[in-house]
């Protein structure tokens, strides 16, 4: 049991934690039919470039600040109600855009959503501006224009999620460049649907402190060395992974190999109604399926914290 345990994460995509009723209340809302998106199990979709496709219509249904305020305090709230101490949300201002409502209007109905929820709750939460990948490397360097511009406290880190065989890293290195020079932290998705390779090329290319997934690197035992060398911290998705069939199963899952060769990792959900999942469910799977103790997983929890952008009296608050 892991109800009781401290729990953080520091990798959960925006659109990608809409519950499907509050899809369908979205959906009624905008006289929109959301039926061929969803099936008696939740979202349909069967591979990963379907789930992508699934994410941007289902983003589509929020469309003013206050659905993404809705979005983002239903989020926090619920991660709030089993012991869950802090969040990075992971938001892209290209989804704004793309519905018309503008990347400004967009942070600041997720920033009033943070507001609300530590106002309720207690919890504290960050943001990470991410670019889309499969928007294209122009697309990712104005992601990373918008949130050098945007000089929200509450945006503190960079990351590129999206189609991982779209392109080449250095491809989007520059968006990089510029979310560096603007002080946010960086990490990058790698390693997920692409190989070993991947994360090198986002170490060589990005020096990001942490890798979204991350978890194939361990087809590379020399790259499992320079992770450990260098520290970085994966953010590990196991409910993701087995759903996006990363993995096979549980047991084939990388993260007790990367965990015991000293990886810095920790757990987080992802999308989580995607992929039938929670954080507490995470927490769950890593304690009795994968067989973590209490201890290993508090010191996961930490991790994240660790790995945390937040400032360092934010973090000494919440180690
Ligand atoms: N966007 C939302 N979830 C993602 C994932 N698991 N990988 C890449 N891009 C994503
Ligand atoms: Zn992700």
């Amino acid at each position: 049991m892991t109800a009781h345990l401290l729990k953080a994460e520091i990798h959960c995509h925006i659109e990608g934690a809409t519950p499907p009723s509050l899809a369908q209340a979205q959906a009624a809302k905008y006289g929109l039919d959301i039926s061929h998106l969803l099936d008696a199990d939740g979202y349909e979709w069967s591979d990963f470039s379907e789930f992508l496709v699934c994410y941007d219509a289902v983003a589509a249904l929020f469309r003013t600040a206050d659905d993404y305020a809705l979005l983002t305090e239903t989020y926090l709230g619920e991660l709030a109600g089993y012991n869950t101490i802090y969040s990075e949300i992971i938001v892209s201002p290209d989804h704004g855009d793309r519905i018309g409502l503008g990347a400004d209007a967009y942070l600041a109905g997720i920033c009033d959503g943070i507001h609300a929820a530590r106002e309720k709750t207690g919890i504290e939460a960050r943001i990470i501006v991410t670019g889309e990948r499969h928007f294209g490397p122009d697309s990712v360097i104005a992601a990373a224009d918008y949130a050098k511009r945007a000089k929200n406290p509450l945006v503190t880190g960079f990351n590129m999620a999206g189609e991982e065989r779209m392109g080449r890293v250095a491809d989007y290195a520059r968006a990089f460049d510029i979310a560096r020079d603007a002080g946010l932290g960086l990490t990058i998705h790698a390693g997920e649907v692409c190989g070993a390779f991947s994360v090198s090329d986002a170490l060589d290319l990005v020096h990001p402190s942490r890798i979204g997934h991350g978890v194939r690197a361990i087809e590379d035992p020399a790259l499992v060395e320079r992770l450990v060398e260098l520290g970085t911290v994966l953010e590990v998705c196991p409910g993701s992974n087995i759903a996006l069939k990363v993995f096979p199963d549980f047991d084939s899952h990388s993260l007790r190999a990367l965990k015991a060769a000293g990886v810095r990792v920790c757990l987080n959900s992802d999308d989580p109604p995607f992929f039938n999942t929670s954080l507490m469910q995470e927490y769950e799977i890593a304690s009795s399926v994968m067989g973590f103790s209490d201890a290993e997983i508090n010191g996961m929890t930490r991790t994240a914290i660790e790995a945390a952008f937040v400032d360092e009296a934010t973090r000494g608050a919440l180690l």
